[in-house]
C-alpha cells in the first residue's frame, strides 16, 4: 500500500524547515530540494512507476496501464519554495497528484491514455531569479545558452549548482520535452494564494487566468563616502533614490489598483557608517493586462530616473523575468468546474505565477485547481490549508483526471 495523503504530508513536513520561523527553505539544487527529488522518486517507485529525471532535475512518472500511445494527461507542481515559504505552495500539487492517482486505482479506473505526475524545478525563481526556470526549459521557452549564464546570490553558476546536486547538462542534451506528442492536457493543483475561495465558501476552485507579472532589477549607483564627515549636501546616495522608488512603486500601483513590490535589496558595501556605493533592488510587478504592466513599470522607472537625476545617482533597469498574461482554456475550465455534488466549483483568477502558465503559453491545453487557504497568506510560514480541504482537493483532482483520461 503506498503512503496516503496524510502520511506523505507528514514525511515532507521536516524537509528544509527552519527551526526559527517554521518556514521552508527548499531552494533548488540544495540538499533539501535534492532530498525532495529522491522522495518523489521513491513514492513513484512504491506505485510501480519509473521516474524520468531530465538534466536540470525536472521529473515525470507515467501510469499507462493500457499501453496507450496517445498523448497523456499530466498533473503535478513543484517542490521548491521561496525563502522562508509555506509548506503548501508547490508540494500540495505533487502530493495531491500521487494521492489522486491512488484514488483512481482504488476506483478501478482504467485510463484510455497515460496519466503522468510531474515536478518542475526552480518554479519560484528563488535562487536564480528566473521564475519557472525548469518548466521554461522543458517547454523550450528558455534557451540553455541563456540559462547557463545565470548566477545565484553567491555567484554560483547554474551548471555548477546542477553538478553539485548530481545533475548536469551535457553537450548535445535536448532539454525540451516533447510536449505536443506526450501531453494532451496539464492540470496543476495548487493552494490558493488569496482569500477568494474563503469568501465564496468553497473548498476548491478552477483557474480562469494568470495575471501578467515580471521581475525587474533596479541598479542604483552612487558614491561611497564617510557617514560622519560627508556634508548632507555633498552626498551622492543611491539609498535615497531607492527609497523614493519603493514609495513611488507602491503609490503608482495603488493609483491603478495593480500590484508592485520591492521585496529584495542588496546594498554595497552594506556598512552602517558609510554612504553606500550601490543599491540593487528587485521590483515585482503584476497587473490585470500586459499593457497595464508595461505602463506601470514605465511610470515607476520614470519616477526613479527623475529622482536619480536629482540625487546625482545613476540608474539601470533590467527586466529579469517577465511572464505575459495567461488565459486558461475556458471550455476546459467550465468542463472541470461543472456538475459536482454540492454545485459547480467557482472559476477564479490568480495573481501568482505557475508552471501551468508556462505550459499553457507553450500550447498545452491547461487547467488549474485551487484549494482553499483559510489565512489567504502565501509565500510565508502562515500559508495553510486544512487536511479536510486538501482531501477534497485530491478528490477534485482525481475526478478531473478521470474526466480527461476516460
Ligand atoms: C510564484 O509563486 C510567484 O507568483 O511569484
Ligand atoms: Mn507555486
Ligand atoms: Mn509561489
Amino acid at each position: 500500500m503506498p503512503d496516503d495523503f496524510e502520511r506523505m504530508w507528514a514525511d515532507l513536513a521536516p524537509v528544509g524547515r527552519s527551526a526559527g520561523s517554521g518556514g521552508y527553505f527548499r531552494q533548488p539544487w540544495t540538499t533539501p530540494e535534492t532530498e525532495l527529488r529522491h522522495w518523489f522518486t521513491e513514492q513513484c517507485r512504491a506505485r510501480g512507476l519509473d521516474v524520468e529525471t531530465d538534466p536540470v532535475g525536472n521529473q515525470v512518472a507515467w501510469w499507462n496501464p493500457v499501453a496507450s500511445d496517445r498523448p497523456g494527461v499530466l498533473t503535478g507542481s513543484h517542490l521548491d519554495s521561496v525563502l522562508d515559504g509555506g509548506a503548501y505552495d508547490g508540494p500540495l500539487g505533487v502530493v495531491s497528484a500521487l494521492a489522486a492517482l491512488d484514488r483512481l486505482r482504488e476506483r478501478g479506473f482504467l485510463p484510455s491514455r497515460p496519466i503522468g505526475v510531474s515536478v518542475f524545478a526552480e518554479e519560484e525563481g528563488s535562487r536564480f531569479g528566473l521564475a519557472c526556470l525548469g518548466s521554461r526549459l522543458a517547454a523550450g521557452a528558455l534557451p540553455w545558452e541563456r540559462a547557463r549564464e545565470l548566477r545565484d546570490r553567491d555567484g554560483v553558476f547554474l551548471p555548477d549548482a546542477l553538478e553539485a546536486a548530481g545533475l548536469g547538462v551535457a553537450d548535445g542534451d535536448d532539454l525540451t520535452w516533447p510536449l505536443a506528442e506526450r501531453v494532451a492536457t496539464f492540470v496543476e493543483l495548487h493552494v490558493e494564494q488569496g482569500r477568494d475561495l474563503v469568501d465564496r465558501g468553497a473548498a476548491v476552485g478552477v483557474a480562469s487566468e494568470i495575471w501578467p507579472h515580471g521581475r525587474y532589477r533596479f541598479d542604483f549607483a552612487g558614491e561611497a563616502n564617510h557617514a560622519g564627515t560627508t556634508r548632507m549636501a555633498d552626498r551622492v546616495d543611491p539609498m535615497l533614490t531607492y527609497a523614493m522608488t519603493a514609495l513611488a512603486a507602491n503609490k503608482q500601483a495603488r493609483l491603478v489598483d495593480q500590484r508592485a513590490t520591492f521585496g529584495r535589496i542588496d546594498v554595497a558595501p552594506n556598512g552602517t557608517n558609510a554612504i553606500p556605493s550601490r543599491v540593487t533592488a528587485w521590483l515585482d510587478a503584476r497587473c490585470s493586462t500586459d499593457d497595464a504592466l508595461a505602463e506601470l513599470v514605465q511610470r515607476i522607472t520614470d519616477q526613479a530616473a527623475d529622482r536619480a537625476d536629482r540625487d546625482g545617482t545613476r540608474l539601470q533597469v533590467t527586466a529579469e523575468s517577465v511572464s505575459a498574461s495567461v488565459s486558461f482554456d475556458p471550455e476546459l475550465a467550465r468542463m472541470l468546474a461543472a456538475d459536482h455534488e454540492g454545485g459547480d466549483w467557482p472559476i477564479i483568477a490568480t495573481m501568482a505565477g505557475h508552471d501551468a502558465g508556462i505550459l499553457s503559453a507553450a500550447g498545452v491545453r491547461t487547467a488549474m485547481l485551487f484549494v482553499r487557504n483559510p489565512t489567504g497568506v502565501s509565500h510565508s510560514p502562515a500559508e495553510t490549508a486544512s487536511i479536510a480541504d486538501c482531501l477534497v482537493g485530491v478528490s477534485a483532482l482525481a475526478d478531473s483526471l478521470e474526466r480527461l483520461a476516460r
